[in-house]
């Protein structure tokens, strides 16, 4: 399904299917002066359950919805997964038209980044972009800040939603929304799970069958660190430790296990009651991140 030169949009179904920011205005600019109102879902493709289910709740929440796709090559560091990053545009299409989506953006490098990915430009969310996974991947949120700016800049949604599977990111656009005055509302949506409790990921296609076997012990691990939180709430280090130290021990190199508090990601302090746990860890060549969210009872 790729663009001709000359196309700009195209209806498969009802869908629109729009490549570029002239054809994206003049639809929105049709869908405010109507009064209707707008969600948008950004993500770079390789649709799954997860992806689908922040569609649907869009969908419950504004008049018209758009997904964009675009795998966003600034906030993939050197010697990460950009270039295997499979494009699988026909069949995310496939299941967009069928849940009923009314636009999917397409853009192209060109479009999004005018004057290169080398540019200077970017938006940066200080701190918070540099702890947890910005501590392993240097660049990488203020990628993805650069990126989401442009595009909710373009859609001017009333809504945009995000989900907690990557919490930091979610936590770091809510943060950025903020301190730009941008006028759109931000959802957070819970983290749909295969089967066995493993996170959806566009990257667990890269797991060997052997590999896919053991991934969910990465949930395991976050539910027992849970469960021990609950019971001790002043063994923090140690959770943490032996949590990582469990995951390299059949097989994973843990980046970070880490107990932060819920509503900054900051390191807990004595009294906290609202916590969530992140980890990042690699399994064979498979980045993975998840988290969970706890709350001790008064
Ligand atoms: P991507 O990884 O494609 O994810 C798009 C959106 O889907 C993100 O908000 C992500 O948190 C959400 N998502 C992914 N897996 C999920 C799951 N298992 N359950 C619930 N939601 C899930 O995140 C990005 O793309 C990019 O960084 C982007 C925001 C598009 C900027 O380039």
């Amino acid at each position: 399904m790729k663009p001709s030169t000359s196309q700009k949009t195209k209806s498969v179904a009802n869908m629109e299917l729009v490549y570029d920011l002239p054809a994206l205005r003049s639809i929105i600019a049709k869908w405010k002066h109507a009064g209707a109102s707008i969600a948008f879902v950004p993500t770079m493709g390789n649709l799954h359950d997860g992806h689908l289910s922040l569609l649907e709740r869009a969908s419950t929440m504004a008049d018209h919805t758009i997904v964009s796709i675009f795998v966003n090559p600034i906030q993939f560091g050197l010697g990460e997964d950009y270039q295997r990053y499979t494009s699988t545009l026909d069949e995310d299409a496939e299941k967009l038209t069928a849940n009923g989506l009314d636009m999917l953006f397409v853009p192209n490098l060109e479009q999004l980044y005018p004057s290169g990915i080398d540019a200077d430009t970017r938006v940066t969310v200080p701190e918070l972009s540099n702890i947890l996974c910005g501590k392993f991947r240097p660049g990488h949120f203020s990628g993805v800040t650069t990126v989401v700016t442009k595009l909710l800049i373009n859609t001017q949604p009333d809504i945009a939603l995000f989900g907690e599977k990557d919490y930091q990111q979610l936590l770091i656009i809510r943060r950025m929304v903020t301190d730009l005055c941008l006028p759109v509302e931000i959802v957070g949506m819970p983290i749909v799970r295969e089967a066995d409790g493993l996170a959806m990921s566009s990257r667990n296609a890269y797991l060997n069958p052997q590999e896919r076997s053991k991934a969910s012990m990465i949930y395991k691990a976050l539910q027992a660190a849970a469960e021990r939180l609950r019971r001790n709430p002043e063994d923090i280090p140690a959770i943490e430790s032996e949590a990582a130290l469990s995951l390299d021990s059949v097989g994973f190199r843990a980046e970070y296990f880490s107990i932060r508090r819920l509503d900054d990601l900051a390191e807990p302090r004595p009294g906290d009651r609202r916590f969530s746990i992140l980890v990042a860890a690699w399994l064979g060549s498979a980045r993975l991140i998840d988290n969970i969210k706890v709350e001790l009872n008064e």
